[in-house]
């Protein structure tokens, strides 16, 4: 797939999904197209694991990967209705599978919908093990009260925009960022994900500094980052929430104060970009971080089912680590 094949994968991936919004919504109901910059930057990160599937020279259907350093995860994937069930599915699926086991992608998982039993037959075939639901949750905005105690915090110091940092202080961020994820998970790396966000104007970066892990110079060391989507994936979803597409804190940094600083930060960001709220994804697997989610008032609003490929590892670790994120694209 190249850059110049993007308006042929949004056709492809609306008439894909055709079917399952109208089932959806009604059967007049048309699915909004992904915006131009939502498909440029699902295939920018990983230009060689994006595959058009073409039959006698007409495309009929697409695939994204994406590396999150040792996190490798497909998607979204889709076929026009009337070549489904021929095999180019499953070509599209090796595909990307092949690419992911050479970019070193430690493991190989995707977010499908539970409520569409092909899709989930379809990955169990082809040797994806069915393993915990991601729960999109999400609350409303705070109350002023609230809002105003947060401005006040003295904690906000230790808060910082990737928009507004110099380009030595990205790098370090990054080079901290990746150390501290890499505690969660070995190799796990947003760095891609911060970058290309940003070069599309899609998303901001809210870094968490602590001075206890001191970078030198009396400089607060990186130890979490939440990527805070503005845009939504599809054309006119400029009402919806803002969505997290990533949360994660450093694992000696993870207390609820720190959580809920940058939870908070990122709430107050989406809200002082007109956005009615933030919607957060995390996967069942991560007990602590739900629970707090929970009791700070989020409320479950869907649920994805996440499939990991049997043999490349089991997942994220879990317990009291902070890593939120959506393997659907
Ligand atoms: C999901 C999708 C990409 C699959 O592509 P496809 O070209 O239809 O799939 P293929 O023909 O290559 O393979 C289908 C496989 O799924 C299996 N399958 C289908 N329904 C199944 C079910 N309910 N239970 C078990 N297996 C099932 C088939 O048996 C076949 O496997 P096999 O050949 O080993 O027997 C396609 O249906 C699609 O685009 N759907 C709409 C968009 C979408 O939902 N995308 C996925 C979002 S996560």
């Amino acid at each position: 797939m190249t850059g110049d094949d993007l308006d042929e994968v949004g056709r492809l991936d609306r008439a894909a999904f055709g079917p399952w919004w109208r089932g959806l919504r009604g059967r007049f109901a048309a699915l909004p197209r992904r915006t131009h910059k939502n498909l440029a930057a699902c295939r920018e990160p990983d230009p060689d694991g994006c595959f058009l599937a073409e039959e006698r020279g007409r495309a009929v259907g697409y695939v994204f990967s994406r590396t999150w350093g040792g996190v490798g995860w497909l998607g979204p994937v889709g076929v026009l209705p009337r070549f489904q069930g021929r095999g180019v599915g499953k070509a599209l699926l090796q595909a990307s599978v092949d690419y992911l086991r050479g970019a070193g992608a430690r493991v190989i998982g995707l977010e499908t919908m539970p409520r569409v039993p092909a899709n989930v037959g379809f990955y169990l075939r082809q040797g994806f093990g069915a393993d915990m639901p991601t729960l999109h949750l999400a609350r409303q905005g705070a109350s002023d009260g609230e809002r105003g105690r947060r401005v006040a915090s003295a904690a906000s110091s230790r808060l910082g925009r990737w928009s507004q940092a110099d380009a030595v202080t990205r790098a370090r961020w990054l080079d901290e960022l990746r150390e501290a994820t890499g505690l969660i998970l070995p190799g796990l790396d947003y760095s891609q994900e911060v970058l290309v966000t940003a070069q599309h104007g899609l998303a901001e970066t809210l870094v968490l500094t602590a001075a206890g892990l001191a970078a030198g110079r009396g400089v607060g060391r990186a130890v979490g980052l939440a990527v805070v989507a503005l845009e939504g994936a599809r054309e006119g979803t400029g009402d919806a929430p803002a969505a997290l597409i990533a949360l994660a804190l450093h694992p000696r940094c993870t207390d609820a104060a720190d959580f809920r600083l940058l939870l908070e930060a990122a709430e107050d960001f989406a809200r002082s970009q007109g956005k009615p709220g933030l919607g957060v994804s995390v996967n069942a697997r991560h007990v602590w971080a739900l629970s707090q989610l929970l009791g700070w008032g989020y409320q479950v609003e869907r649920l994805m089912l996440r499939m990991v490929l049997e043999g490349t590892d089991a997942a994220p670790a879990s317990g009291e680590c902070v890593d939120l994120s959506r393997w659907a694209g």
